[in-house]
């Protein structure tokens, strides 16, 4: 089932201690928030337990800077027997919101629905 809506799963301001040695911040922080990101919209399609398979076509696309409101909008692409493919949008405005927000990372994931011992089970019953 494929969802119009996009979400923001995640609104937040980014920090110094997140910043790489070029004093933005570090995409592995950004790809850390869009995995939570993600996994908030494959529970709110299935209250599920899901892991992440795959995180493929990560774009950055402008820096993000110590202080931006970063907002992870996701949305549901498609839902599989077990899987669940999300496409993540995110944008990034300055704290004092002068400037409209730029969209500044991209990245389609897919999470896996699975049982206490970590086995795929089915999205939906
Ligand atoms: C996720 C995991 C349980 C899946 O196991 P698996 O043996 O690949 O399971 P399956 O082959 O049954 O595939 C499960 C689903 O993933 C999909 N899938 C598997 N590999 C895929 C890939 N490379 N790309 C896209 N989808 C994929 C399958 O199509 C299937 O979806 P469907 O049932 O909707 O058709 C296992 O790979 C795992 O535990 N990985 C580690 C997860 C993890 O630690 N993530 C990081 C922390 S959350």
């Amino acid at each position: 089932m494929e969802s119009d809506v996009r979400e923001p799963a995640i609104r937040t301001i980014m920090m110094p201690r997140d910043t790489n040695p070029l004093g933005c911040i570090f995409g592995g922080h950004i790809v850390s928030l869009i995995d939570q990101a993600a996994v908030q919209c494959a529970i709110n399609v299935a209250n599920r337990n899901f892991v992440t398979k795959l995180i493929k076509d990560v774009e950055f696309i402008e820096p993000v800077n110590v202080g931006d409101v970063v907002t992870f909008y996701g949305k549901v692409t498609s839902v599989g027997r077990t899987s669940v493919c999300v496409r993540i949008d995110v944008e990034a405005q300055h704290m004092k919101g002068a400037m409209p927000p730029k969209s500044v990372t991209s990245a389609e994931l897919v999470l896996v629905a699975v049982d206490d011992e970590g086995k795929p089970i089915p999205v939906k019953n």
